[in-house]
């Protein structure tokens, strides 16, 4: 049955491309976006809710009916050094309280290797990996069925993909290395897709030296 899942920050590097994945699997994917929200021509025919994430209502009404919600929001680089509490965690938050007003059970959200470290050069923009894990421990408190996937250093890479694997580890396992947006995307599809995922922080990396292997297999592996 084809489901409908709800994506957070569509317009962005990695929110477009979850979108473009849920699509490719058969999925519809519904477009959670704010007003001035740019997404590329490959999304035009989804379902598309531009609103503030502020706005309860707005919210509720953009989530409601949806199987699950990929939050893919994140503050964009700003001299407004609040931005990372505004979006990463106070936005996360919101969300997860509509989620759980509207009965949106299954949430999948995109945070970041060394959430919650205080000492990280990272942390100049706004504190921004202390605010990521307020915004991840909202969810792992909210009940839902949750996964929080926390990528290394993104990147724009689209070539050859298909032979690169992905290194999964719980928290707080690695530190540094990258992965292209394209992979964290599949990667959050591939939670979706897997039960044995719920309840779990799984860090992500990627190299072409690294196997490829399954999310259920690195999980049965841990
Ligand atoms: N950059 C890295 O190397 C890196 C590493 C690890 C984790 N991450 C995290 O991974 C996630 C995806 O990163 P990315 O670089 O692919 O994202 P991005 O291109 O910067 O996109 C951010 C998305 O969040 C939306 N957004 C920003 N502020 C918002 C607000 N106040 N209200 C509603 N939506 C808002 C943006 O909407 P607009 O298009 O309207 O601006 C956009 O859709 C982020 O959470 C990021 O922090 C990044």
């Amino acid at each position: 049955m084809t489901r409908t899942i709800a994506v957070s920050g569509a317009s962005g590097k990695t929110g477009f491309r979850v979108a473009e994945e849920i699509l490719a699997a058969g999925d519809q994917a519904r477009l959670l976006l704010r007003p001035e929200s740019v997404i590329p021509s490959t999304l035009e025919g989804c379902e598309q809710h531009r609103l503030n994430l502020m706005d309860g209502n707005a919210l509720d009404d953009s989530l409601r009916g949806a199987d699950a919600l990929v939050i893919a929001t994140g503050a964009r680089p700003s001299v407004d050094l609040t931005g990372p509490m505004k979006v990463d965690a106070w936005g996360v938050e919101r969300q997860i309280e509509s989620c759980k007003r509207v009965g949106v059970n299954r949430v999948v959200l995109v945070s970041s290797l060394c959430a919650g470290r205080w000492r990280h050069p990272l942390n100049l923009f706004g504190l921004i990996l202390v605010w990521k894990r307020v915004g991840e421990r909202s969810l792992e408190k909210s009940g839902l069925d949750w996964t929080v996937i926390r990528p290394g250093g993104l990147s724009e890479r689209e070539d050859e993909l298909e032979t690169e694997g992905v290194l999964w580890t719980g928290a707080d396992r690695q530190e540094s290395d990258s992965i292209p947006r394209r992979l964290v995307a599949r990667c959050c599809i591939e939670a979706l897709n897997t039960p044995d995922s719920i309840g779990r922080i799984l860090e992500v990396t990627s190299s072409r030296e690294q196997p490829v292997m399954s999310l259920q297999d690195a999980i049965a592996n841990c």
